[in-house]
């Protein structure tokens, strides 16, 4: 027997994407229905992004969800970055009037599945067979299995926001779609821990043995990450040989204030540069990483996700509110427009700060060549600043 289920919106995953359009859309009172093939606490324990441009905090504000935020999350007003042991100040700021917040992907995930459970918002979890339908008619529909049931969502529309490996652009026809992508020959291991960040700012860092990163998730948690050849597991690497590694790459002065502890979690995340064209087909409209990833240098996946899910939000009010299509028809090269930015900076930002052995030895010194020129004109740390702050809504 097949459960029915009537929606205006099917939701396909709840990460980041998929939770905030469900709150915007309920806020609008629209209908939708949330499904997302994992469990919530698995959801939870994925740590990822950690820093949130203006344009997404706003967001949080407006789909009420922002105030811890508000309180936990540290506005930062520029970062360091340290090139072959050389410190230099980005001071977002004064660059550009405009500042980041550092509040983690888990903690926003955690208040955006607050407000669902507290509104009473249909989610399923933990479904098996998802599948999408008829999204180039006029009656879409999903079918999943949940606990030994089956159901069969019928809708106006489908939001596939299930991520990079998800199923709705996987359900769209190769012919209908262009794809690029290049995958980078190294991956992050991160390392969270409950130890007091090493400088009150993140610190980007280019040296000799590889790229690496020094983040926090407050005053008392810290994140890193290191460029690991891309065949590494993470078994590979025990806390020890982390700590150790991270130091070599490390000037005096963070070598002397780093802390370590026992990891709360250590994984390797690939790397990727991907974009889907277009984002929508029919009544299937792709937001976040089911249809672009960026390498994570420039701290933009997670905004990305989030402005895509604005302007989505934005079309279907038009659409139930005022019966426009404009906004579903153009939901795609607003989406495009900066979705191009983001990802030729964070794969130009990645090209400057990783090392490329296999490059040899020319490419190399072309890319100090580079960092010198950009980190000693103000221009060039306004452009680093600029791309990192993030465009403006429009
Ligand atoms: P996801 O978070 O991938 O969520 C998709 C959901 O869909 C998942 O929960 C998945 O289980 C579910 N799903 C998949 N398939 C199905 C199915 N068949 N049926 C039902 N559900 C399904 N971004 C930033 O902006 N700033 C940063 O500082 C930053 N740092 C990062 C650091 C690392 C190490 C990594 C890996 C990423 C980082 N990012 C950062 C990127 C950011 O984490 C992602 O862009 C963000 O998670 C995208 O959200 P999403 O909701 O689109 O996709
Ligand atoms: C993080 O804290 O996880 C983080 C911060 C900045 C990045 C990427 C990841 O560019």
């Amino acid at each position: 027997m097949v459960t029915d289920i009537r929606t205006q919106v099917a939701i396909v995953g709840a990460g980041p994407a998929g939770l905030l359009l469900g709150q915007l859309l309920y806020r609008a009172g629209i209908d939708a229905v949330l499904l997302e093939r994992q469990s919530a606490e698995y959801v939870l324990g994925r740590i990822r992004a950690g820093v949130l441009e203006r344009v997404t905090a706003d967001l949080l504000d407006e789909a009420g969800v922002g105030a811890r935020m508000h309180r936990e999350g540290l506005v930062h007003t520029g970062f360091e970055m340290l090139v072959r042991g050389q410190r230099h100040r980005i001071d977002l700021q004064g660059l550009t009037g405009s500042t980041v917040r550092v509040y983690g992907q888990t903690e926003l995930t955690r208040d955006l599945m607050d407000a669902r459970r507290e509104a009473g918002l249909p989610t399923f979890y933990e479904t098996t067979q998802l599948s999408v339908q008829g999204f180039d008619g006029a009656h879409p529909s999903v079918t999943f299995r949940q606990k030994d049931r089956d159901y069969r969502v019928g809708c106006d529309f489908i939001a596939g926001c299930d991520g990079f490996h998800g199923v709705c652009r996987a359900s769209v026809p190769s012919s209908a779609m262009l794809e690029y992508e290049r995958s980078y020959p190294f991956g992050w291991l991160g390392l969270l821990s409950d130890t007091p960040p090493v400088s009150e700012e993140l610190i980007y860092v280019a040296s000799e043995r590889g790229f690496a990163l020094c983040s926090m998730r407050s005053h008392a948690r810290s994140r890193y990450y290191l460029q690991v050849p891309i065949a590494d597991e993470v078994s590979r690497w025990s806390d020890e040989a982390f700590w150790a590694e991270l130091r070599l790459r490390l000037d005096a002065r963070a070598r002397e204030r780093l802390v370590t502890g026992t990891s709360l979690e250590k994984s390797v995340a690939p790397l990727r540069s991907f974009v889907v064209e277009p984002l929508r087909f029919g009544r299937l409209l792709l937001a976040g990483d089911a249809g672009h990833i960026v390498p994570p240098a420039g701290a933009k996946g997670l905004n990305l996700a989030a402005t895509d899910v604005k302007y989505l939000a934005g079309a279907l009010r038009e659409h139930y509110a005022d019966h426009s299509e404009g906004g579903l028809e153009h939901y795609s090269a607003r989406c495009l427009r900066r979705i191009w930015r983001a990802a030729r900076f964070s794969w130009w930002f990645t090209g400057l700060l990783h090392s490329f052995p296999e490059e040899g030895p020319l490419a190399a010194r072309f890319q100090q060549a580079e960092l010198d020129y950009l980190l000693h004109s103000e221009a060039g740390r306004r452009t680093i600043a600029e791309n990192y702050v993030g465009l403006p809504i429009d």
